[in-house]
């Protein structure tokens, strides 16, 4: 399949959010990313369910919710009311991560679990063949426009052998510090929807970046 592209706006213009949303409804994105982060799991709060409804009112692309919280399933309902396509928790987050996912997929929602960067992959071993995907961290949570950590290759490569014949429409997205440069390697690698942050927004031309990122071809 062709990649996917997921801007984040976690680096958008809070104060002018509904014309970067629509900048990005303009654009080839496929996918909204859409970071909450409680200042619990990660050092920093970004925002909760009334922006993302907000987000929703204007957006034509599916949210791809981003949960960086402990506890997701508190909230999981909430999440999908205020308009999530997708769910990705965290994998440190979840002490019954299997119970998690079934309630995501029950919602109606894409299920994904999101791996920070110190986790070994095949943590995921007994979970892969249940998600829809897997959000490898290529920085550490909780801020945009951090550097890219270089060993994600290598474990996008472990994750796709271990998908392999069990999970082949798996989904590997990858998120921090994706650019102009490392796109085409992290396709290589076996990934297949790209998360960009700081590299769209920081752009003189976001949807010119988002076009790039959706040009990048592995072959
Ligand atoms: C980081 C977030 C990312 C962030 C990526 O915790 O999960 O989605 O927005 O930003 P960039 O692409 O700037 O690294
Ligand atoms: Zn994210």
């Amino acid at each position: 399949m062709k990649h996917l592209v997921a801007p984040s706006i976690l680096s958008a213009d809070f104060a002018n959010l509904q014309q970067d949303i629509e900048m990005i409804n303009r654009s080839e994105a496929d996918w909204v990313h859409v970071d909450i982060m409680d200042g619990l799991f990660v050092p920093n709060i970004s925002f909760g369910f009334p922006v993302l409804s907000a987000v929703k009112r204007h957006t034509e692309k599916p949210l791809d919710v981003h949960l960086m919280i402990v506890e997701p399933d508190r909230y999981l309902a909430q999440f999908k009311d205020a308009g999530a396509s997708n769910i990705t928790v965290h994998f440190e987050a979840c002490t019954h991560l299997h119970r998690t996912i079934q309630q995501i997929k029950e919602l109606g929602c894409k299920a994904g679990v999101a791996i920070n960067p110190h986790t070994p992959i095949n943590h995921l071993y007994d979970i892969v063949d249940d998600i829809d995907l897997v959000c490898i961290m290529s920085v550490n949570p909780g801020f945009g426009g951090q550097k890219f950590i270089e060993n994600t290759y290598r474990r996008i490569r472990e994750l796709r052998i271990l998908a392999q014949g069990r999970n082949d429409k798996l989904l590997i997205e990858i998120d921090g510090g994706v650019n102009h440069e490392n796109s085409i390697d992290l396709l290589k690698a076996g990934a297949n929807v790209l998360v960009a942050g700081n590299t769209v927004f920081s752009a003189k031309d976001p949807i010119a970046s988002i076009r790039l990122l959706k040009d990048v071809s592995p072959f």
